[in-house]
């Protein structure tokens, strides 16, 4: 078979839809030289925009051509997929009622061909579930814990360190937040979040000062890999035969990083017996310490199994802890101070960029291996650097379960939001660069992504991206993992 013979259609472009629409008011002997005329504009186009004039395929599977006007189904184009599918029902119900009507004999059923794509039940857009706010407690003058359950009344169930993720409508805008879930994992431990009043935040200062009890919440999650999977069996770290060596974990929070972290500290507190939990929190008044009474409760449920270390910029006269900023310097000495086992605790950072990147920087100076050190870093998207928009629409060939699918990525959309549209049943949690569940390979083309986001430097020299924050700039290629 010629490689002509095997050419596969390239995705349906506005320019194809409009000559389908002109192609309806012609004579039929106009039609075919208006085909021929667009099929060469659009490669010529294509050319101009610096584009190869055979977009990305494999060698199996033959070049690329434009689609044939026949091939352009204008309500495959103009309609949602679930809503195309309807119409094309109708049209087919039709067409075989006329046909009957006009004589014709209606042609027989047959099953239909097995889908040879990964369509599944997933959702076709990012989709959002209710989650009902049952409690609203102030922990401080600006922080408020939200406590929060399934809308059909079951509970949340999480992993500690785990994140939600809000979507919120604010002033004709959707918006999109992550807030950790701060409360234990365990069972009588009402799930909440914890929000802070933040300087021009949009959804945080609405939440602060607006949510109530009864209230409905849009949410994705959890997600996130900041995450201990607390052990009950971990045992005596003096014991050389056991298996499950109990733990040090050493946790590093600043303002309202604190809300991931206590869960993991009152989480591994409660479920291994043997474990220690280090915790330096950094603040900069007594009165802005996010959990201060939940603390001091677990130190002395715990006693020296939870050394807590609070850190304040600015402290009352009578304090005798801890002082200063958590830059380098401070925390060096903190870690030193506290006689933290470094040469094997695990270390989990949350809180302000300046005090994470200092944690790094006063760890690596200690020695300690970074692979040991999780951290989690959020920044809503206004904080994000801006990229520009790709302009019209790209296909983007997807290989997900080892099949492969074109689709199209149209504009404005993500990745993800083209593939989940296309009934690909791409994985995704929170939408919003902070977990990596949606992270492909990028095997050809080019896409912008959204930073500062959670791909880890040997991620990004794989050459994975996130598709929920990268959009193609051309024909590309990704793998679903
Ligand atoms: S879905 Fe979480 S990073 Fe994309």
């Amino acid at each position: 078979m010629s490689r002509l013979a095997d050419a596969v259609p390239q995705p349906v472009a506005p320019s194809d839809v409009a000559a389908k629409l002109v192609s309806l008011a012609l004579p039929a002997r106009l039609v075919a030289p208006l085909d021929q005329a667009r099929r060469d504009a659009r490669v010529l186009g294509g050319v101009l925009r610096g584009q190869r004039p055979t977009p990305v395929r494999t060698v199996t599977q033959g070049p690329a051509r434009a689609p044939h006007l026949e091939e352009v189904d204008l309500i495959d184009a103009l309609f949602p997929r679930r809503i195309a599918e309807k119409l094309q029902q109708v049209r087919r119900d039709v067409g075989t009622v006329v046909g009957v009507l006009s004589g014709e004999r209606p042609a027989p059923t047959v099953a239909r061909r097995p889908r040879t794509t990964p369509v599944s039940t997933a959702p076709t857009t990012v989709a959002t579930r209710p989650l009902r706010i049952t409690r609203v407690v102030r922990e401080t003058p600006d922080a408020v814990s939200l406590f929060l359950e399934e809308a059909d009344g079951k509970a949340l169930s999480f992993v500690p360190g785990q994140f939600l993720t809000f979507e919120v409508k604010r002033e004709g805008q959707t918006l999109r937040r992550a807030y950790s879930l701060a409360s234990a994992a365990l069972p009588g431990h009402a799930p909440h979040v914890t929000v802070k009043r933040v300087e021009g935040g949009r959804v945080s200062n609405h939440l602060v000062d607006h949510a109530r009890a009864g209230d409905v919440l849009h949410a994705l999650g959890p997600s996130g890999v900041f995450t201990v999977t607390p052990d009950p069996s971990a045992a005596d770290p003096a014991d050389s035969t056991s298996p499950n060596a109990a733990r040090h974990l050493l946790l590093v929070a600043g303002g309202s990083g604190i809300t991931p972290i206590a869960s993991i500290a009152e989480s591994v507190l409660a479920t291994e017996p043997r474990s220690k939990v280090t915790l330096v929190f950094g603040n900069r008044r007594l009165d802005d310490v996010i959990f201060r009474a939940r603390l001091k409760t677990l130190q002395a449920r715990y006693g020296e199994r939870f050394v807590v270390d609070h850190v304040l910029q600015d402290p009352p006269a009578e304090w005798t802890g801890a002082r200063g900023v958590l830059d380098a310097t401070t925390q060096r000495e903190r870690f030193t101070t506290l006689g933290v086992d470094l040469a094997r605790a695990e270390i989990f950072v949350c809180g302000p960029t300046p005090m994470m990147d200092a944690a790094h920087e006063a760890l690596s100076s200690l020695g300690v291996d970074p692979s040991r050190i999780h951290e989690e870093r959020f920044t809503s998207p206004e904080q994000r650097k801006p990229v520009a928009r790709p302009k019209g629409p790209q296909p983007v060939l997807v290989t997900l379960g080892g099949t492969k699918r074109e689709v199209v990525q149209r504009e404005g959309q993500t990745l993800l939001e083209a593939g989940l549209a296309s009934g690909l049943a791409m994985p995704f949690s929170c939408a919003m660069g902070g977990c990596a569940a949606c992270k492909v390979r990028l095997v050809e083309g080019d896409v912008v992504q959204e930073e500062p986001n959670c791909l880890t430097a040997s991620e990004r020299a794989e050459g994975y991206v996130l598709a929920c924050c990268s959009r193609a700039t051309g024909p590309c290629a990704v793998e679903v993992p």
